[in-house]
Parts: structure tokens; C-alpha cells; sequence
């Protein structure tokens, strides 16, 4: 039986330790945490809390917030597709946010947006991704709520429109004036936030005599935003102009409801796609799905990988026969699994919004389609420009095999570009990256599931423009230039600095020579 339950697929954004584990934790307590094909876990009941999840976690020593969490609140199914949470920034990221329809822009309330946030926050820009903004951590000193709306009308361009509005300052939280219906939302302290946090609702005339001048101030400021345009507007809030905003204390679980039901009320439910070529795809039309990301050896004893896709359109079934649109041909997904890593159950069924994950699919890769009835193809998720190179060798020549294996495998999975020219010949491919970890993450993986040492040398390269055959051709044997290819065949043109990219471009005007999207 399909699950027709209304969706809201969505990912938190925030620099590390602005409270993105505490808040998983938290909205995961608030709701019902469905562990397989559609099955809520728990005994009897009990309901589940994330204390099994993380359980679960803990016995297969992988991180199942790989991919997503699943969820039901006020009878919706809820994905909450993980960012990875590593502080360098990676292209997993990025691919990662092409899977959702909003996001939740977590902000640390002492220390306002953060470099991290603002990196995610353009692709979400980019990718005109709406987004809500949580500040978090109001129970502890920061800076001044009408200071954050500030900052984010300054650094992010986007107009804030507070839907609660603090009443007390950052380390004095008494709780929230609910701007929609005026009401008084009582913050009460529980011990360690261990439960929900019982919320309080006050009308205007109801609040206390020792809260009374701070919720003054806080009617007054509700006032001057109201009277500075800073209501909620649906439509230019799905246009990406601005930005709902709420205050929270995740680790009090304070505010964690009230954004559940933003999320419900307010961001988008999956929607209709468009492919490649123009057609769109409405979410009640034949099945069809992309694949976000890519993920192997997870299990160490054997050589797994699980292509994570999200289905666009129609209703995915186990064992349905789809077609891959990379290649043509069929595939069939026997093994298809819920979200949940490397458990055994498979997944019975899934909506446009949900994230399924297929085993051992050889050949599917980043960015693909698959589908049933007619073709379709979605763009493919876009590749930042990479501004870290270095070359690779085989550190133990008796295991270039290995080695060869490995770096395609990870090529494959998008762990980092790999690029390659007739002259440097096959034994030493070029590495990219956006941020120098995806480096540490080969050299680890190399070791340790390839068995494969590797030996890295620093290239001197910062820019990438992507050229074309005739592009290579003009450019061949030119100083401070080189042109190596990408797997899927884009031709890119290495610059040592972008003077000598500006520099090349202006000297060879009929030269192509465009730049990826930017990561900062
Ligand atoms: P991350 O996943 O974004 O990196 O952040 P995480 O949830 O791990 O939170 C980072 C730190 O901030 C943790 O403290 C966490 O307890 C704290 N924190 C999260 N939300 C809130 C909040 O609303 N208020 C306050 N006061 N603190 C919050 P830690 O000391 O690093 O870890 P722990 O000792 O608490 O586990």
C-alpha cells in the first residue's frame, strides 16, 4: 500500500556546533522515527526516541545519518536529509542539498552567521532552496535579536520575518511572542531537556507580573517589525527573498514544535521536476528518481555501496524494473533499501520527497536518473569549481592495481574529481577538490578499504574554467596553463591564479572559457 501521507523533505544548514545533532536529536523526540519500510520502531507504545536511533548507530559503528532520517508529525512523513557534518567544507554538501525542497538555516545566537553557513546558504540560494532560520542557543549571552536580523538582511541579502519574536534577551530566555496569533509561548526549563519541553501559551492579557516589562519590549519590537515590512509573505518566502525566522533552545528543546510545524505549514511539499530537455515531471506521473550521492565501504567485510536517490515522481516499489537514463538500460531494484544504512530490511515502497537507497548498483553514479514509462532526465547536480589539486601515485607500485580500482571507485562516488591528460598518462591522475579534507578522505579510504597507498604531490593550480576540445587544442604548451579532462568529459583548464586566467581569456578571446559556480 502506498504511504500517501503529504511530505516535507528538508536538511539543516549551520556551521559545526551551532546545535544541528542537538536539534536531530530533538525533532526526532518530538516525532515518530520510522525505522523501516514504513513501520514505526518502538515497543508497544512506547514511542521511538532517538536514544534507539542513536543506539542503532552505535551497534553498526556507521552513521546512519548518511542519508536520511525519516519521520511522522501531525500525519506527514517528514525526511530529514543529513549535510555531512565534517567542518571542511566538501562537494557532498552541495550534492546533498540538490535532494531537498527547504532547508533550516541553524544560526548559534552568540555568534551569528558563520563561514560554513554561508557557504551552504548559497547553494541553497543557487539552487533557490527556500529557507527557514532557526536561531538557536537563545538560553545562553549573544548578541541582540534585532542585531541577527540585521545581519541577515546584510551578509545573505535575505529579508528576515521573525514568526516568534524573543521575550527576554539572548541568556535570559523567557520565551516567545508568537507573531501570527499574539500569544505569550512560555518557556519552561526541563531538566536537561530530556523530554518535550512543556510550552505554555499565554494571551497578551494573561502574562505575569515578572515577566511583564520584558514582554513590553518584546510587543514593542513586534510592533516596529510589523511597521519595517518584516511580515511573513508566502510567496516571496518560496521566492527565496526571505526568510521566516524563529528562536530556539534545541538542547531545552525549546521551539523544536513550533518548527515542526513551520515546516508543515509553510515550507514546500515535493513538487513537479524538470528534465534536461524541458519536460516536467508532476509528482503523481510515473516513477522516477535521482541519485544525490553515492557511498561505499560501509561494511568493511564486504565490498557494498548504495547509490541514495530521491524519488521525484510516482510511487517506487521493490523489485520494480526502472530504466537508467545514463545508459538505457534496465535495472532492477531488488535490493533497494529504506534509508537506514547498511540494514537488511528493504524498502516496500516510497513517495516523491523520500530518499531510498539501492545496493551494490554498480552502475549508477551522481547526478543519474532512473525512471519507468517515458524518458526522463534531470540535470545534473552541479560540480563547484575546484581550487585544490595535487597528483597521485601509487605509494606501493606492487599494488597499482589497487590503486587504479580505488581511484576510480572514489571518482565515481564524487569523493573528488579525478582528471586526467595524454600527457600525464594514466599512473599519476590529477585530484581535485573544493576543500582540501576531500584529500584526507582519499588518502584514508585508500589505505584502509583498498589497501592501496597513495602518495600525493601539491599542484600549483587554484582555478578551473571549463574549455572544449578546441579550447585544449589553442591552449596546448602555453605557460601556466594546462588542460586535463574529467571523467564525464568536461575539459577543464587549470590556471595557477586567476590573473593568468583573466589573463588567457583576454589573450584568446575565442577561447572557452567559463567558470563553474564558486564555493565561496
Ligand atoms: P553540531 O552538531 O552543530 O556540531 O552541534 P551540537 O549539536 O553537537 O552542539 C554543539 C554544542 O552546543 C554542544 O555542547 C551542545 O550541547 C550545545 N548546544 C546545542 N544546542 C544548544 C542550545 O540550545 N543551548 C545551549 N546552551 N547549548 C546548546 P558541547 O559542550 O560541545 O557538548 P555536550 O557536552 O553538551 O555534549
Amino acid at each position: 500500500m502506498p504511504d500517501t501521507r503529504p511530505r516535507r523533505t528538508f536538511a539543516v544548514i549551520s556551521h559545526p556546533d551551532a546545535g544541528k545533532s542537538t536539534l536531530t536529536e530533538a525533532l526526532a523526540l518530538h516525532a515518530r522515527v520510522i525505522t523501516e519500510a514504513g513501520a514505526v520502531h518502538g515497543k508497544g507504545d512506547r514511542r521511538a526516541t532517538v536514544s534507539d536511533w542513536m543506539a542503532m548507530e552505535k551497534a553498526r559503528g556507521i552513521s546512519i545519518t548518511s542519508a536520511a532520517l525519516q519521520f511522522v508529525y501531525r500525519d506527514h512523513v517528514v525526511n530529514l536529509v543529513d549535510t555531512p557534518g565534517h567542518s571542511d567544507f566538501s562537494e557532498d554538501t552541495y550534492r546533498v542539498l540538490s535532494a531537498v525542497d527547504s532547508a533550516v538555516m541553524l544560526v548559534d545566537a552568540g555568534k551569528g552567521l558563520e563561514p560554513q553557513t554561508l557557504k551552504l546558504f548559497k547553494v541553497c540560494a543557487l539552487r533557490g532552496i527556500p529557507v527557514i532560520t532557526v536561531i538557536n542557543k537563545w538560553d545562553r549571552p549573544g548578541l541582540s535579536a534585532l542585531e541577527l536580523m540585521d545581519m541577515i538582511q546584510q551578509q545573505i541579502n535575505l529579508r528576515p520575518t521573525p514568526l516568534t519574536w524573543p521575550v527576554g534577551e539572548a541568556g535570559d530566555f523567557r520565551g516567545v511572542l508568537d507573531r501570527r496569533t499574539g500569544e505569550f509561548v512560555k518557556y519552561t526549563r526541563t531538566a536537561g531537556g530530556a523530554t518535550r519541553a512543556p510550552e505554555q501559551r499565554l494571551g497578551p492579557h494573561e502574562v505575569g507580573e515578572q515577566d511583564a516589562s520584558v514582554w513590553e519590549d518584546a510587543v514593542e519590537e513586534h510592533e516596529l517589525l510589523t511597521l519595517d515590512d518584516a511580515d511573513h509573505d508566502q510567496q516571496r518566502f518560496l521566492a527565496g527573498e526571505t526568510t521566516p525566522v524563529m528562536f530556539a533552545s534545541a538542547i531545552q528543546n525549546f521551539g523544536v514544535a513550533q518548527l515542526l510545524d513551520l515546516l508543515l505549514d509553510l515550507a514546500p511539499a515535493p513538487g513537479t521536476a524538470a528534465g534536461v530537455d524541458g519536460s516536467l515531471r508532476g509528482v503523481d506521473d510515473d516513477f522516477s528518481a535521482f541519485v544525490f550521492k553515492v557511498q561505499s565501504g560501509m561494511n568493511t567485510a564486504h565490498r557494498d555501496r548504495l547509490a541514495y536517490a530521491r524519488v521525484v515522481s510516482g510511487t517506487f516499489e521493490r523489485g520494480m524494473v526502472v530504466t537508467h537514463a545514463a545508459t538505457g538500460r534496465p535495472f532492477a531494484t531488488k535490493f533497494a533499501q529504506a534509508v537506514f544504512g547498511r540494514e537488511t530490511t528493504s524498502v516496500e515502497s516510497a513517495e516523491p520527497g523520500d530518499i531510498i537507497g539501492f545496493v551494490n548498483a554498480q552502475a549508477l553514479r551522481v547526478g543519474d536518473t532512473v525512471y519507468q514509462g517515458d524518458a526522463i532526465e534531470y540535470p545534473p547536480v552541479p560540480s563547484f569549481a575546484p581550487e585544490h589539486f595535487v597528483t597521485a601515485s601509487a605509494g606501493d607500485i606492487g599494488r597499482y592495481k589497487q590503486f587504479r580500482r580505488g581511484i576510480e571507485q572514489l571518482d565515481q562516488e564524487g569523493v573528488v574529481q579525478v582528471l586526467r591528460s595524454d600527457l600525464r598518462g594514466d599512473q599519476n591522475p590529477v585530484l581535485a577538490a573544493v576543500g582540501p579534507m576531500q584529500f584526507e578522505v582519499v588518502e584514508d579510504r585508500m589505505t584502509h578499504e583498498f589497501n592501496a597507498p597513495i602518495r600525493f604531490s601539491r599542484l600549483d593550480y587554484q582555478v578551473a574554467r571549463v574549455t572544449d576540445a578546441a579550447g585544449a587544442e589553442a591552449l596546448a604548451g602555453k605557460r601556466g596553463v594546462e588542460v586535463l579532462q574529467r571523467s564525464d568529459g568536461t575539459r577543464l583548464a587549470l590556471f595557477v591564479d586567476q590573473w593568468r586566467a583573466m589573463a588567457t581569456a583576454r589573450d584568446n578571446p575565442d577561447v572557452m572559457l567559463e567558470a563553474l559556480p564558486a564555493s565561496a
